[in-house]
């Protein structure tokens, strides 16, 4: 099945999505499946898997934390909704990924209704979009590729597996950035540009020229400040 005709899933028969990580995210995510519901979806949230064991038992905007995320392994029947990361560990999903090794068919792709997707744009397993992202023609977003809201991502864009673009970012075209990287809110990165694997561009940066693996970049134009060990 295309990625892409999640969106629409209209069948009888009610989709069911375990949510990992009871995180701000995940709360974005409860709100794109109810909107995606609303759009004539056929979407149910059972449960919420989070290592803190603090919050096991504990509800979580209507969904139960029910255990460690390792049970996803021993669960059938459901998709998987991988919603860790934040700026300060964003590679923790391939990370989590890795330990449960899912087939990556297992990861369900969850599309706001707002989200303008070009046809010939390719959406890989697990990919989440907020709220009026825009995907223009050609674009590319491997596995597990998180767009928060608003942002733009313009044709011939590459989005490798595990990387996030927070919420109002803009990539020109061309624009290439590398796995399990987390691009700032408000950045925008200038057409060709190449950002290295697990990169990180501070909020409101603007890219002008290749950014380096690991490296984390700031200001306008970005420059380098450190790196991530
Ligand atoms: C880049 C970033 C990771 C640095 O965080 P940090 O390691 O805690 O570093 P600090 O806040 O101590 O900043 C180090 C220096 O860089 C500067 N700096 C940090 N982020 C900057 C930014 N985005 N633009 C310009 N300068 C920045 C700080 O002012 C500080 O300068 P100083 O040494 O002259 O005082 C963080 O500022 C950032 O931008 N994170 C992304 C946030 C984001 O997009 N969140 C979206 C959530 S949905």
């Amino acid at each position: 099945m295309s990625q892409k005709t999640l969106r629409s899933n209209t069948s009888q028969q009610s989709h069911r999505l375990v949510i990992l990580g009871a995180s701000g995210t995940a709360c974005d995510v409860l709100e794109i499946i109810s909107a995606m519901n609303m759009a004539g979806g056929n979407y149910s949230c059972i449960e919420i898997l989070d290592d803190n064991q603090s919050l096991w038992g504990c509800d979580f905007h209507g969904v139960k934390i029910t255990g460690p995320i390792s049970l996803a392994s021993s669960m059938d029947n459901v998709s998987f909704i991988n919603t860790l990361g934040s700026p300060k560990n964003f590679g923790i999903r391939k990370v989590i990924t890795d330990k449960l090794q899912l087939p990556k068919e297992r990861y369900a792709t969850i599309l706001h209704p707002s989200a303008v997707i070009s046809k010939s744009s390719t959406l890989e397993y697990g990919v989440i979009l907020y709220p009026n992202v825009v995907v223009m023609a050609n674009a590319c977003l491997g596995d597990q590729v998180i767009v928060l809201a608003n942002s733009v991502i313009n044709h011939d864009v590459r989005i490798e597996s595990y990387t996030t673009i927070a919420s109002g970012v803009n990539l020109s075209g061309r624009v290439c950035v590398g796995p399990k990287s987390y691009i700032g809110s408000g950045s925008s990165i200038k057409e060709d540009v190449q950002v290295g694997k697990g990169a990180l561009v501070g909020i409101g940066s603007v890219v002008t020229q290749d950014v380096d693996d690991n490296s984390v970049v700031v200001g306008n134009p970005a420059k380098k400040i450190s790196f991530i060990k």
